[in-house]
């Protein structure tokens, strides 16, 4: 079966879905993107995506392409197009084609592609075993609340932990803490028992999985923290954790060369897993 895009107003094939070269996407990375997972054909958690694709069109004066309401509608009909039961769907919002001049074109429409795709739940043994992450310094800019598809620092993150046989890189800001993973949210289990996180702010994305997870943990009597904490920290941590679209609640068992805990994952975070696990089946 050929895969179906939906790129500005029509469901074309995938192999010849196609953005114009002045789409300012393409050239200065102005637009935003969100990522939902899709179980059992249906979109997870998609209100929460919705809001935040809100708050990244606010923040960078975007206009909405259609309501969101019809946004959901083109999702929905990409997943039921693609056949998707288990995977993710994609979408971007540009400010649209204009000719090349950094400041905001007048009326410009914003441009809208929706893309789905087939996506096992991350693997079981992975999640038995645990992943290792390891450190790299966060040379991003100042507004990462904003879920920018400019990407290229997480991009080389990424890529380094690739090299390294790592799950993920966690960054350092340029005062000694850890801000959040290339492409996930970063949490440690201290010595007490409090779940530890970074607070919101502008270094890190709000994440879905992690808002959902404060809220299941919350309803389960667990003690949260949101702070910054440091690498020396999490190593020494009993467990280690990172959540995600894509990952749900991973279990983070080595930090570059240190093991966390035993090696093996923690009590808690099984406990977590098995929470978001049963919050995702929930629909
Ligand atoms: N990444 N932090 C960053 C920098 C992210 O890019 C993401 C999401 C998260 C976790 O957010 P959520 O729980 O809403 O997925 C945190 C998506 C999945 C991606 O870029 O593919």
């Amino acid at each position: 079966m050929s895969r179906i895009a939906y790129v500005n107003g029509r469901y074309v094939p995938h192999r010849s879905a196609r953005v114009h070269v002045e789409d300012r996407g393409y050239q200065f990375a102005d637009g935003v993107y969100e990522v939902t997972a899709v179980v059992d054909g249906k979109l997870v958690d998609n209100g929460p995506h919705m809001e935040r694709l809100d708050r990244s069109l606010r923040e960078l004066g975007i206009a909405w392409p259609m309501t969101p309401a019809a946004l959901s509608r083109v999702q929905e009909e990409v997943i039921r197009r693609n056949r998707v039961r288990q995977g993710i769907v994609y979408l971007q919002i540009t400010r649209g084609v204009a000719r090349r001049d950094h400041a905001f074109p007048v009326r410009t429409a914003p441009a809208l592609v929706v893309t789905a795709r087939h996506a096992g739940p991350p693997k079981a043994a992975q999640v038995e075993k645990g992943v290792k992450v390891i450190l790299q310094p966060d040379i991003r800019w100042g507004r990462c609340d904003i879920k920018s598809v400019s990407l290229l620092p997480n991009v080389l993150a990424k890529q380094a932990a690739r090299e390294a046989e790592a799950f993920e890189a966690w960054l350092v800001d340029t005062s000694g803490f850890i801000t959040e993973g290339s492409s996930t949210n970063a949490w440690i289990v201290d010595k007490k028992g409090n779940l530890v996180t970074r607070h919101l702010e502008n270094a890190i994305l709000s994440g879905v999985t992690r808002r959902i997870l404060v809220e299941l943990a919350v309803a389960e009597g667990h003690p949260i923290i949101e702070r910054p904490f440091t690498p020396a920290e999490a190593k020494a941590a009993p467990e280690a954790f990172l959540t995600s679209t894509t990952s749900f609640v991973m279990p983070v068992v080595q930090i570059d060369a240190t093991r966390i805990g035993s090696g093996v994952p923690g009590p808690v975070t099984r406990r977590l897993r098995a929470l978001y696990e049963a919050h995702v089946q929930r629909g």
